[in-house]
């Protein structure tokens, strides 16, 4: 009953394919994944109401089949960003509500991708990001990078971003938005040095890829899997407890 949320550098850097890859590469290994768009704009309207491209393929790569409404709870039609959509449609987005339907998938499976909209600082009101929704779920984070000229600086930015807020960057793929970028390596080299955590791989601009062939770029044994990370904490609170006692004695609050 765990999770990722899917953050990247940009809108269009490659979040839902990496996501649908991620998932894949997990149920590869046995792990049960279901995939989840907490807040979508640009849906087309069906007779089951708006649906959205990116919430229907995490829905079909699903382990499981869930509700459309659990996997996007909020759904606007234009595609425009999401804090003015949800304000043109009346609608006050609540972390509440995405934090339900979470809870009620993660109980459906292992691993529940959450796929961001748009980038990370990304508005959902007046005073709701696209950042805040990890922090509220307890979820660590994975960035794709959409690999191209610039994405160094959009990277350390929310980088910077991700650790200011307090949320674990769990690992980082690299997806490559430009076939033809110039220092490709040199690049990639230098967001393994300046990032730290784990890449977990970097996938080609291959058209028409699917699940199968991004998992196959994808090393989900570099992830620090959230059942890990739950050790781990349990393993170090003595000595943050020891530290604390420390402070004490020296007078600290
Ligand atoms: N490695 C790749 N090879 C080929 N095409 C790719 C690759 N990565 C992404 N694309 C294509 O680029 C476009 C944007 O990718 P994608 O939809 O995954 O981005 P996104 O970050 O999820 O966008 P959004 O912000 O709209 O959710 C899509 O048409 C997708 O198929
Ligand atoms: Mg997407």
């Amino acid at each position: 009953m765990s999770g990722f949320f899917l953050t990247g550098t940009d809108t269009g850097c490659g979040k839902t394919e990496i996501s649908l890859g991620l998932m894949a590469a997990l149920q590869a290994k046995g792990i049960t994944t279901l995939g989840m768009k907490p807040v979508a704009s640009g849906c087309e309207r069906g007779p089951d109401g708006l649906r959205n491209g990116d919430a229907s393929r995490l829905l079909a790569q699903g382990s499981s089949k869930a509700p459309y409404g659990l996997v996007n709870p909020y759904a606007f039609e234009p595609p425009i960003a999401p804090h003015i959509a949800a304000g043109e449609a009346g609608v006050d987005i609540q972390l509440a509500t995405i934090k339900r339907a979470y809870q009620t998938l993660a109980h459906e499976a292992n691993l529940v991708v959450v796929e961001g909209v748009g980038g990370w600082r990304v508005p959902l009101g007046s005073s709701l990001f696209v950042s805040d929704i990890p922090k509220a779920l307890g979820l660590p984070v994975l960035l794709v990078v959409g690999l191209k000229l610039g994405c160094i600086n959009h990277t350390l930015l929310t980088v910077e971003s991700i650790r200011a807020t307090g949320t674990v960057l769990a690992g980082w793929v690299a997806n490559e938005m430009d076939p033809g970028m110039l220092a490709r390596d040199a690049n990639l080299a230098t967001l393994a040095a300046l990032i730290e955590a784990p890449c977990l791989g970097v996938v080609p601009w291959v058209e028409g890829q699917g699940p199968d062939d991004v998992a196959g770029y994808l090393n989900p044994e570099l992830i620090d899997l959230p059942q890990n990370q739950a050790s781990k904490i349990r393993t170090s609170q003595p000595r943050a407890r020891r530290k604390r006692a420390q402070a004490d004695v020296v007078g600290y609050p």
